[in-house]
């Protein structure tokens, strides 16, 4: 496994949408295990492939805190949404910044996983707002373009 870099900011590639995943091969394994150690190295919660500069569509997510809730996400989609959440967001791509965005409560999806069997997955509060940043980035939206109406992106004390 290796550490893979980041892209941040005016990144072209954050921009871009990414191709659907046909082969589940070693070439995909790689790239999976190089996320969840990027994640897991980077402190995020979760990590989409264009983020490392592949344009596949691929999310590794892990929103607890003891790294007891990792989920692989291949071929993602959203099947149902439920409720609403105000809340701050940030993200891996850019770096030292947060803001405001609502996002829905409750969330459905279905993806396959590394074996390519789909499944279905439900998150609530931080794993639903998760779901739906990590989705945007495959189809090269940001946060920032999702803030409320009135909000701005706000500096993190901690960077
Ligand atoms: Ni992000």
């Amino acid at each position: 496994m290796a550490i893979r870099n980041i892209r941040v900011d005016d990144d072209p590639i954050l921009r871009k949408t990414s191709r659907q995943v046909t082969e589940f091969n070693d070439r995909l394994f790689d790239l999976l295990d190089d996320m969840k150690e990027t994640l897991y190295k980077s402190g995020g919660v979760g990590l989409a492939a264009p983020q490392v500069g592949v344009l596949r569509r691929v999310v590794v997510m892990d929103v607890s805190e003891d790294r007891s809730d990792y989920l692989e996400l291949i071929n993602p989609e959203i099947t149902s949404v439920e409720g609403s959440q105000t809340g701050n967001e940030g993200c891996l791509s850019l770096p030292g910044l947060c803001g405001v965005v609502t996002r829905p409560m409750v969330v459905k999806v279905k993806a396959q996983n590394r074996e390519g069997k789909w499944c279905l997955y439900k998150g609530e509060g931080l794993k639903a707002r998760c779901f739906c940043h990590e989705l945007d980035h495959l189809d090269g939206i940001l946060y920032k373009d999702k803030l409320d109406e009135g909000e701005c992106l706000y500096r993190t004390e901690n960077e």
